[in-house]
């Protein structure tokens, strides 16, 4: 339907631009480079129409190795075969005793998965095609099945290979791919049959203590765009100064982290990820590389904060706001119907009924909280019965941050929450709060990366403000029910983190970006985990009647909400009218971008802009990202 509009004769022209951040922008694809090899050529316009499907290993369109071969020297020799580090334990040509020991090792290590060029995050993406057999267990237990992997991978390490790599796809037709840590929950990073392109590499920093685009004067950092969040701290540790970094050590800070939002410890004082950006590199899907910043190619700068990963380009440097060194402190506690076991932090222990009540009184602090720029993060929890706890129990656990305030200030700020509690006849005192002179000191605490691959699903809701406002309120009262049964009746593990990334607090260029509006709006991104793991043992109707299940419980958020949405990042892939839910009043503009910017579709994300253009061919039960992507209407 896309390749009837007007929209693609107009040229858009973009200026030729010298504003490269680091040596491996520097490094880019010639026109002398391409020749005549039609493979790399640049895209033009007009766009003919394409096949109904994306090319597919084994189908005639496929490149011939040799092709594949000459893309390979032209990329230095960058191209690696999509080979799962699993497939060391499988029959065949890749059977490797001592690699298949490291992998069944680590599988369970967020360091291992994201030096890999493969291994996404979350594992039901792909139905897991090549799961790694426990220790016990002789292999082979099930086929390694590569054909649902990415076919080929660029390791990329210049602005040149990844320009190669979206030639070479989009005038192969065939399916692109990004990865950066893979930390993606919902198969964003992942397809089968794609050519991947591996950013992993593209690391630098360099801090400026005077910078300045278009109303923005102050300080900044250069920053390549595959840093994770421990590195951001190192970084900022060094500048002597503060930027915004990740919750988990290991997920990017600028890359689909941003792309999709990106929230912090510290979003309700300075705003989202997106919001700290000032100056993105660039290469489009036409193979450009360009510039974008509030005054140039100010189209593509505003869809790429907010608007969604894998959707108009692939970054590879930014240029963020920085700002002086902060003090933070937090203050933690918990309360339990268990007995309690560890002394460490502030436990208490309360009925069944007090518990209730709890919630109730903690979440009626939240704007109090969040209007002095603090978050509240929190799990919801329930335990048994167990041989330790014969009957079933619940756990609240929080933590409540602030930047910019002092221990002594910090205990002022939960003092009317404490209060509040004591008057319920919950005896919690007020908690020592813990303090860290910089918010880089506080990116040092101990407890290393967090996050295996998962194959784990969930469903999640931004509530606004409005619900808040009174705590005697419907409002107020169903948000907290529904919280209530999700963990109660449901038997889920509840966890929010409440934080207002508003339209002020985003200030300059931050509030003129793609971020809906329900992220603007809210205080509370509440996350639901299913109880199921989603493995390829399970049938499909297993693997839908799980997620029915889980779904009737988010629907309570969504009737508690009526007219919000949810945050991309951390979503349902089957969330009911995702173009609303994640991109708000914003989809229509973002999908004439995506229309102009794009019009051969290289870019693909599943829930991302123009996404419901597209199927996943022969998936089981709930869709997944391993088979041929094709349109839905031929
Ligand atoms: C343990 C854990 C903790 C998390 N904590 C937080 C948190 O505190 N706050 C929060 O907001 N979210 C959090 N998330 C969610 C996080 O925002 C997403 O997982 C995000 O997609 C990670 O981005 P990435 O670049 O690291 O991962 P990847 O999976 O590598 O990439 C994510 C998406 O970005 C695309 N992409 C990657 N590089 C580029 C590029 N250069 N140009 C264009 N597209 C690109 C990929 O194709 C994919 O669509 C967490 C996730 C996990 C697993
Ligand atoms: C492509 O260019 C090379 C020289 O660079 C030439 O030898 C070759 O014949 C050309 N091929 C085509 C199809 O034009
Ligand atoms: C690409 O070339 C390099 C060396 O030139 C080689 O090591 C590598 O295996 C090749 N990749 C593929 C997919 O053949
Ligand atoms: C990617 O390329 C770099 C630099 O050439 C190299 O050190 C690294 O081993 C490569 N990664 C893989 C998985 O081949
Ligand atoms: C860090 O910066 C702050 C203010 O921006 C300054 O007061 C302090 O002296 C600096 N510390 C060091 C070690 O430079
Ligand atoms: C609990 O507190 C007591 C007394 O302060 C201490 O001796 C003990 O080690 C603590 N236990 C745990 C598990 O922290
Ligand atoms: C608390 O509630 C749970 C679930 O509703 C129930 O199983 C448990 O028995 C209750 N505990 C007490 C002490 O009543
Ligand atoms: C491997 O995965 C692909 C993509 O889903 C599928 O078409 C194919 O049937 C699978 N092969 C086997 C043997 O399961």
């Amino acid at each position: 339907m896309w390749l009837s509009s007007a929209v693609f004769t107009i040229f858009v022209v973009t200026p030729v631009v010298f504003a490269i951040n680091f040596p491996y922008e520097s490094i880019q694809l010639k026109d002398s480079d391409v020749g005549n090899n039609s493979d790399i050529a640049f895209g033009k316009l007009p766009v003919h129409a394409s096949p109904r499907c994306k090319s597919y290993p084994g189908y005639e369109s496929w490149p011939s190795t040799d092709r594949w071969g000459a893309f390979n020297v032209s990329l230095g020799g960058a191209l690696l075969r999509g080979i799962p580090p699993a497939a060391a334990c499988y029959e065949g040509e890749y059977k490797d005793a001592a690699a298949c020991a490291v992998v069944r090792r680590r599988q369970g290590d967020a360091l291992f998965a994201k030096e890999d060029p493969l291994i996404p995050f979350g594992q039901w993406q792909l139905d897991n095609p090549c799961p790694v057999p426990s220790f016990n267990v002789t292999p082979p237990l099930l086929e390694c099945n590569l054909t649902a992997f990415p076919n080929y991978v660029v390791n990329a390490s210049s602005v040149k290979d990844i320009q190669l790599a979206v030639n070479f796809a989009r005038n192969n037709n065939i399916r692109l791919t990004i990865k950066n840590t893979g930390h993606d929950w919902i198969g964003r990073n992942t397809g089968g049959g794609a050519l991947q392109v591996w950013v992993h590499r593209l690391k630098a920093f360099e801090y400026l203590p005077s910078f300045q685009v278009g109303k923005y004067k102050g300080q900044a950092a250069r920053v390549g765009i595959a840093l994770e969040q421990h590195e951001v701290y190192k970084n900022m540790a060094k500048a002597n100064i503060t930027l915004l970094a990740p919750g988990s050590p290991t997920v990017g800070a600028y890359a689909g982290f941003m792309q999709g939002g990106g929230f912090s410890y510290v979003t309700s004082r300075y705003g989202l990820m997106a919001d700290q950006v000032l100056a993105l590199e660039v290469i489009t899907a036409d193979g450009k590389f360009v510039h974008a910043d509030p005054e140039e190619n100010a189209d593509l700068f505003w869809a790429l904060r907010g608007g969604g990963p894998s959707n108009f380009g692939i970054t590879t440097s930014a240029i963020v706001k920085a700002y002086p060194p902060t003090t933070i402190s937090r203050s933690d506690f918990y309360i339990q119907t268990g007995p309690i076991f560890d002394n460490s932090t502030t436990s208490i222990r309360v009925s069944n009924e007090t518990f209730w009540k709890a919630v109730n009184v903690y979440f009626s602090h939240n704007l109090r909280i969040q209007d002095a720029k603090g978050i509240m993060w929190n799990f919801i929890n329930t335990q048994g019965p167990s041989p330790w706890s014969p009957e079933r129990t619940f756990t609240l656990q929080s933590q409540i941050t602030k930047p910019g305030i002092t221990a002594d200030g910090m205990k002022e700020l939960m003092a009317p929450l404490i209060k509040d509690m004591n008057d319920a006849g919950i005896a919690l005192p007020n908690p020592e709060p813990h303090f860290w002179e910089t918010y880089a000191d506080f990116g040092t605490i101990p407890g290393g990366p967090t996050g295996a691959t998962s194959s784990g699903r969930f469903g999640s809701r931004l509530i606004p403000r409005s619900n808040f406002e009174d705590p005697k309120s419907k409002a107020f009262l169903k948000t907290i029910a529904s919280i209530r049964s999700f963990v109660e009746e449901g038997g889920y593990n509840f966890h929010s983190v409440d934080y207002a990334p508003t339209i002020e607090t985003a200030g300059y260029p931050g509030s003129n970006s793609a971020v809906s509006q329900y992220m603007r709006n809210t205080v509370m991104h509440m996350t639901g985990y299913d109880n199921t793991q989603y493995t390829p043992d399970l049938t499909d109707e297993e693997w839908k009647s799980s997620h029915a299940r889980l779904n009737s419980y988010v629907n309570k958020w969504r009737d508690a909400s009526p007219g919000s949405g949810a945050y991309m990042n951390e979503a349902d892939t089957e969330e009911p009218n995702f173009q609303d839910s994640f991109y708000g009043d914003h989809y229509d503009r973002l999908l004439q971008i995506k229309n102009q910017r794009d019009p051969w579709r290289v870019f693909y994300a599943v829930t991302g802009v123009a996404s419901d253009e597209w199927k996943v061919e022969g998936t089981r039960g709930l869709p997944t990202q391993q088979g041929r992507l094709c349109k839905v209407d031929a």
